[in-house]
């Protein structure tokens, strides 16, 4: 069937922000009634930068939680840690003989945090979209819902796939990413220009998904604006376009509507009401995270049964993969 899978992970890497549940997990919530969706904590991606181990272990477990208490429904989609189903390191390697070298040093996202991790420049940060091409075309991916941010990594996985079958026969689908108009690039507080990101050094910049209604309110209200006192989207207003944003993606409203609630108002009275707004949001998915994180036995049957499912998927494409590319797999 055409139009039928989807693919997307989240790095159990530090604490997530709301551009990650903007820009990504909230759009998946609407696709897994229609849709076979497979939706991973990609944790071997995020060791690519150095993590605690018992850290790693725990957060992985907190988003397997966040996911659920989102809306997503284990029996519906299939949920599981990346680092359990073996084949994404073995495509992973297949691919890798398909890629440059040159492509990869181009991608924009190495380039940062090749800057920021000068010390650490390992071969996993470089390789970092070839796994996540893995990850997608095991499962024959239609789309790939993800933030703006990562839109360059889903075009190489694009580009690998037709490369391949250009290579050995038709073995992939070629996937697409889907990125929505509104929330696709959460600005940070702090420095509208840029994205909001897990791991800012300056705490008010990033708003997280555990923090509390006291530092969800501090941090709108500090959150930096721009001259004027009118409430629009405009490119001339980065940091109050990105408030209007952020209060109508929680609020379930589009921006112009946002913009018509709070005409003739000033600063004052916004910066407050999208802070109030984003935490009567998360407060309801706080409390489920919590419950769920209490019931270890669930979430690990969840995760076994994800696992499982996405094993078998997996080694279905990697079994045409190996023998498109000459794998002896016995007789
Ligand atoms: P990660 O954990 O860095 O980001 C997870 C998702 O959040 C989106 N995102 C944002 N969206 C809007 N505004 C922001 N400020 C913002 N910051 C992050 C990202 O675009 C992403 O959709 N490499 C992926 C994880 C991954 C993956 C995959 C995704 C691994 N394998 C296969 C799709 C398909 C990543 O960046 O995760």
């Amino acid at each position: 069937m055409e139009g039928n899978i989807v693919y997307s992970a989240v790095q159990p890497s530090g604490n997530l922000t709301i551009g990650n549940y903007v820009g990504s997990i909230r759009n998946w919530l609407k696709m897994q009634d229609e849709y076979a969706c497979f939706f991973a904590m990609a944790n071997m991606h995020a060791i690519t930068v150095r993590q605690d181990p018992a850290e790693l272990r725990r957060r992985t477990l907190e988003l397997a939680a966040l996911y659920i208490a989102c809306g997503i429904d284990p029996e519906k989609c299939t949920l599981y840690v990346q680092s359990q189903v073996p084949q994404h390191a073995e495509l992973c390697w297949v691919l890798n003989s398909l890629t440059y070298v040159g492509e990869m040093e181009r991608m924009t996202q190495y380039k940062d945090k090749a800057a920021k991790h000068a010390d650490n420049i390992n071969m996993g940060l470089m390789d970092y979209p070839v796994l996540m091409a893995a990850d997608i075309l095991l499962y024959q991916t239609d789309l790939v819902p993800v933030g703006q941010d990562q839109t360059q990594h889903v075009e190489i996985a694009r580009d690998i796939a037709v490369r391949f079958n250009n290579r050995y026969g038709e073995t992939f689908k070629v996937p697409k990413a889907l990125v929505m108009k509104q929330g696709a690039k959460i600005a940070s507080l702090q420095d509208p220009l840029h994205k909001m990101s897990k791991s800012d050094e300056n705490p008010n910049a990033s708003v997280f998904l555990t923090d509390d209604r006291d530092t969800i309110l501090r941090k709108f209200r500090r959150a930096v604006t721009d001259s004027g006192s009118e409430i629009r989207l405009s490119g001339e207003k980065p940091g109050i376009s990105n408030l209007l944003t952020i209060y109508a993606s929680f609020a379930g409203k589009t921006t112009e509507e946002a913009e018509r609630e709070f005409e003739g108002k000033g600063y004052g009275e916004f910066k407050p009401a999208v802070g109030e707004t984003v935490a009567d949001a998360l407060a309801p998915i706080q409390a489920e995270q919590k419950r769920l994180l209490a019931d270890k036995a669930y979430l690990g049957g969840v995760l076994a049964a994800g696992a499982e499912r996405a094993y078998k998927a997996a080694r279905k494409t990697l079994s045409k993969v190996y023998r498109k590319v000459g794998f002896y797999q016995g007789d």
